[in-house]
């Protein structure tokens, strides 16, 4: 069974789908993950983000390994590096890339075939599995998502003020709604969860309840 988990930043997507995928005992995929480690690697390798034929090679030259909860890039584990606020700034080179995008979504395929997974990002319901038995648009309002977005980076030692967090996220969100190919959109067949007031807890039981009338 594939669970898709749609929604944009800061929605709290990657630790309520972590969750999930960890309660009904499923595979979990972050696919931000990907995009964030190409920008990384890129980095790493004196790329310029903007030479698309060199961002695009990297990409086709790495080998991501995403466990439960780690990312590995070439048997480096990655995981805390790419959450830091440049690589968030800077993924969109990736995520706009759409050579980049198809090597991706042919790695989220090959990944989740057969098996039991939640898969969490913007296109996953929409595009890389449209058949999947379970849809979700996990959303917030905006001023929500970005308060828990600075506790997180100000929990990890970022220094930022709220004010900062809620200009990036609201180019963010243009960026993730106007992407050629890849937009975050809403899947006709998703189910929509507004997480304002709610607790983590009561995310994850609401999505846990979810997948149960899709089985
Ligand atoms: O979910 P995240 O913040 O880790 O995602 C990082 C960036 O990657 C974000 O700007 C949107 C993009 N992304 C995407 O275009 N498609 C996905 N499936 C997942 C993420």
């Amino acid at each position: 069974m594939i669970v898709t988990i749609d929604g944009p930043a800061g929605a709290g997507k990657s630790s309520a789908a972590r969750a999930l995928a960890r309660r009904l005992g499923f595979h979990f995929l972050d696919t931000g993950a990907m995009y964030r480690a190409v920008v990384f690697m890129a980095l790493e390798q004196g790329v310029e983000l903007d030479d698309s034929d060199a961002l695009e090679r990297v990409a086709a030259g790495l080998d991501i390994e995403l466990s439960d909860d780690a990312v590995l890039v070439d048997g480096r584990d990655v995981t805390r590096a790419i959450r830091t606020v440049a690589i968030t700034s800077a993924t969109r080179y990736a995520a706009d890339h759409p050579n980049i995008r198809a090597r991706l979504v042919e790695l989220q395929r090959a990944a989740a075939e057969g098996q039991d997974f939640v898969t969490e990002g913007r296109d996953q319901g929409s595009i890389v599995f449209p058949d999947a038995e379970c849809k979700i648009f996990l959303t917030a309002s905006e001023r929500v998502r970005a308060e828990r977005r600075y506790h997180d980076l100000m929990a990890r030692g970022e220094t930022v003020t709220l004010e900062e967090v809620l200009e990036k996220q609201h180019e963010r969100d243009e960026r993730d709604a106007t992407r050629p190919i890849g937009a975050l959109i809403q899947a006709p067949d998703a189910v929509v969860l507004n997480t304002d007031g709610m607790s983590p807890d009561e995310v994850v039981d609401r999505l846990y309840e979810i997948v149960q009338q899709h089985k």
